[in-house]
């Protein structure tokens, strides 16, 4: 019962987390877009530009002042509630995914760090990462945006490095977003908001508003744009093991993340010049060439060297299987942390099995991201036997 209502919890805490997520990153592209695409030929007295737009069976005309309106308008929409209530329900996944169950799918397979340093170090890496990345921005750095960019990026990659040594792949991503997502709200709550607090209230006293206070507000939040995809990927990435379960999990993050900033930075350039299209055919390269580069290595069946018959095989495969994997992968699972198959993924049967071979070559040969946390003991043996087996064509008999 409890493992039933622990997954409803993260139901609907993950479904808020991707609501909320969407409303923010959406409202991020949206903005930046309009900021690129005003129209600033001319401008009506106090306006930086105009823009007309249509959508939803509706025209629309949005203008964008230089500094301030004459007077504050009755309803001024801020948006802030998106980013906040992201980064709350992306902490209580967290919680409810990797801290109430560490030694499952925070620590590192084989690893004896205790499950309270292993919280420590992630919660804490979040507040650590917004402070440094705070200290960077004002510091002289902070003038040379590409450099800041290069050394945030080196840091990041760092952290990752840190984290996969300690934790599992999947949490040590998720701790690099977790990261950056800390830093993105950090920013909108503060920096964005209290400039633009700041701003709203010289308006309001009649006086003139720092021109510096916008222009802080708008470096952060492209800061936050060129995260977005970064991010975007993390927040998916457990579903691919060849990334996050490889060895080298920590430079394909890196390798993925630097085409996902070049690709932003086309998005947020092309409306001055297409000097950056070629991001996208290079990141589409780059996207193929780690599909070659994390492809599982040919398996080692001569190493295995099976004399045996189809059938004697997989009778050793299914015994390994039912005592390494079974005690989640089932109709009723035995462990107490799984009321119902978990990923629906069932080995009852022969059948099941075979069908699933394709899977369980990725989880638990290719990668080692299964049996979860090593919980069962899986050997490197038993993984180089169900390889030979599914090399050999998985054959029941
Ligand atoms: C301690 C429990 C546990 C054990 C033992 C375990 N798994 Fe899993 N497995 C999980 C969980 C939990 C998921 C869902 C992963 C997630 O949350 O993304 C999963 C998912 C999977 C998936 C689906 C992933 C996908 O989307 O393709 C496969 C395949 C899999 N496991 C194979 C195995 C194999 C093979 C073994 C034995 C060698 C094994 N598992 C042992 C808990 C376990």
């Amino acid at each position: 019962m409890e493992a039933h209502l622990l997954e409803w919890l993260n139901l609907s805490i993950r479904w808020v987390h991707m609501i909320t997520g969407v409303a923010w990153i959406g409202a991020s592209f949206y903005f930046v877009w309009l900021e690129n695409n005003l129209n600033r030929v001319n401008p009506r007295d106090g306006l930086a530009g105009d823009l007309w737009a249509i959508h939803g069976g509706g025209i629309y005309h949005l203008e964008k002042y230089k500094l301030a309106p004459p007077s504050m308008p009755d309803n001024l929409h801020w948006f802030k509630w998106e980013a906040y209530f992201t980064w709350l329900s992306g902490v209580a996944l967290m919680l409810v995914v990797y801290y109430l169950n560490p030694s499952l799918y925070l620590i590192a397979p084989g690893s004896d760090m205790a499950p309270a340093m292993a919280i420590a170090i992630g919660f804490g890496s979040m507040i650590a990462g917004y402070v440094a990345y705070h200290f960077l921005c004002d510091s002289a750095l902070g003038k040379h945006p590409a450099l800041l960019g290069a050394v945030l990026f080196i840091l990041l990659i760092a952290a990752a490095y840190g984290f996969s040594t300690i934790f599992s792949g999947r949490a040590a991503y998720l701790h690099v977003g977790a990261i950056i997502g800390t830093i993105m709200v950090g920013n909108v709550f503060f920096t964005i908001m209290p400039a633009q607090r700041a701003l709203v209230k010289a308006i309001e006293d009649n006086t003139t508003p720092d021109p510096a206070l916008p222009a802080k507000g708008l470096l952060r939040s492209r800061h936050n744009n060129y995260f977005t995809l970064p991010v975007l990927f993390i927040m998916i990435s457990n579903h691919f093991p060849s990334t996050y379960g490889s060895q080298y999990n920590w430079l394909i993050l890196a390798g993925i993340a630097v085409m996902a900033v070049l690709v932003r930075h086309y998005f947020n350039t092309r409306h001055n010049s297409n000097k950056f299209a070629w991001t996208i055919p290079v990141a589409a390269l780059g996207m193929i060439c780690l599909a070659f580069v994390t492809g599982p290595s040919s398996t080692p069946a001569a190493a295995v060297a099976v004399v045996n018959s189809n059938a004697e095989t997989f009778s050793q495969v299914n015994k390994v299987i039912q005592e390494r994997c079974s005690t989640c992968h089932a109709t009723k699972p035995t462990s107490p942390m799984f009321s119902a198959a978990p990923g629906g993924v069932m080995f009852d049967t022969a059948e099941q099995i075979r069908l699933l071979a394709p899977r369980i070559q990725a989880q638990a040969v290719a990668t080692q991201t299964m049996p979860l946390g090593n919980l069962t003991q899986m050997t490197q043996a038993e993984r180089d036997l169900i390889g030979a087996w599914i090399s050999q064509g998985a054959k029941l008999n």
